[in-house]
């Protein structure tokens, strides 16, 4: 093995930036990236051919799930004691790089964030009763590390729920809107019938009603305006804000998200993320005029104490994540 400064990654470390990628949440579960290793760098690869016209006509949420993959792919780098840094080339179709070279044990909460990595799943189901302690929000909040975002609790519960309702109703009668869901989440039909190892599992979704559920697709319930309020009142949200609606927020918005995901997991706690009703036109400028909140949002996440454990969604096998012009990718 190379004990250089400069030691290319070998195929050990290799497998363990690919697992845990792999790991990383996505919208739809669609895992849209790649990775291209070049002796100590690695390329995290947007994979531009994964498209949602109607939930993510923009791609934002594509790019928000590749800065998830970008803060797993900076933590095992970092847990396989590699000093790293990270670039974001303005153009092409790589969203980031991580330039790694042999360093020391990373500091505690990363391993631990590393180690949470296998076990955060995606929670849509009510919370046990009680919202978390102040002193574990604290530390959530604290695991964001990027400046320009912003992880903030919503003020005015009842504005939200009545935005949210709206938002979720309009998306719920959609019927080219719920087409795309069916394809992404129908089990008897669509993309998982096929075998996909792509999409979320109905057993993922449940029959919770909003905001537990998630996804609003047609059976799904959405409670009125003041039941949806006291619902988002037992519940511990963040928003994550930015104040540009730019590729590096979106990438930077995303790592945000997972880090404070993992740090939820370490201590414990289950949550899931909410970005559908985020992508009703105009829908987002609303949310900023009436809640105050310091820039636009980009992810809800909803967290709070687990009451079961949530099932497993379906990962692409390994070997599909390398990518294709690399020596042992997928041919
Ligand atoms: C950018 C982004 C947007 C998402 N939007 C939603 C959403 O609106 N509703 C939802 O229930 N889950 C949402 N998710 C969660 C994914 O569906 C989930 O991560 C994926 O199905 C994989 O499952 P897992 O989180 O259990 O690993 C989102 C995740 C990301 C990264």
């Amino acid at each position: 093995m190379k004990t250089s400064a400069t030691a290319d990654l070998a195929p050990f470390e290799t497998a363990a930036l690919v697992r845990a990628v792999s790991r990383a949440p996505s919208v739809h579960n669609s895992q849209p990236w790649r990775l291209r290793v070049r002796g100590t760098d690695v390329d995290l690869v947007e994979r531009a051919d994964v498209v949602l016209p109607w939930h993510d006509p923009e791609g934002r949420d594509r790019l928000l799930s590749c800065g998830a993959a970008l803060a797993n792919l900076q933590l095992a780098a970092q847990a396989l004691r590699r000093e790293i840094s990270t670039s974001f080339p303005s153009d092409g179709d790589v969203a980031a790089t991580v330039h790694t070279r042999p360093g020391g044990a990373p500091a505690l909460a990363e391993l631990a964030r590393y180690y949470a990595i296998g076990r955060r799943r995606s929670y849509r189901r009510e919370f046990a009763p009680g919202r978390i302690r102040d002193e574990d929000l604290a530390e959530l909040l604290d695991a964001v590390g990027e400046p320009t975002v912003r992880a903030v609790v919503p003020p005015h519960v009842e504005t939200l729920a009545e935005l949210l309702g709206f938002a979720t109703r309009v998306f719920r009668a959609d019927t080219a809107y719920q087409r795309e869901l069916d394809a992404w989440t129908a089990h008897t039909f669509g993309r998982r019938a096929l075998g996909a190892v792509d999409g979320v599992p109905e057993a993922a979704l449940g029959d919770a009603p909003l905001p537990a559920a998630g996804l609003v697709r047609r059976t799904t319930p959405v409670p009125d305006d003041v039941r949806l309020a006291e619902r988002l009142a037992a519940e511990t949200l963040v928003v994550f804000c930015t104040d540009e609606d730019t590729r590096r927020a979106h990438l930077a918005a995303g790592v945000a998200l997972q880090r404070v995901w993992l740090e939820a997991t370490v201590h414990g706690l289950a949550g899931s993320v909410l970005t559908q009703p985020l992508h009703l036109a105009g829908f987002r400028e609303h949310v900023v005029a009436r809640l105050g909140l310091p820039g636009l949002p980009q992810a809800i996440f909803r967290c709070g104490q687990p009451v079961s454990a949530a099932p497993p969604s379906p990962r692409l096998p390994l070997s599909d994540l390398l990518a294709q012009d690399v020596p042992g990718g997928p041919r």
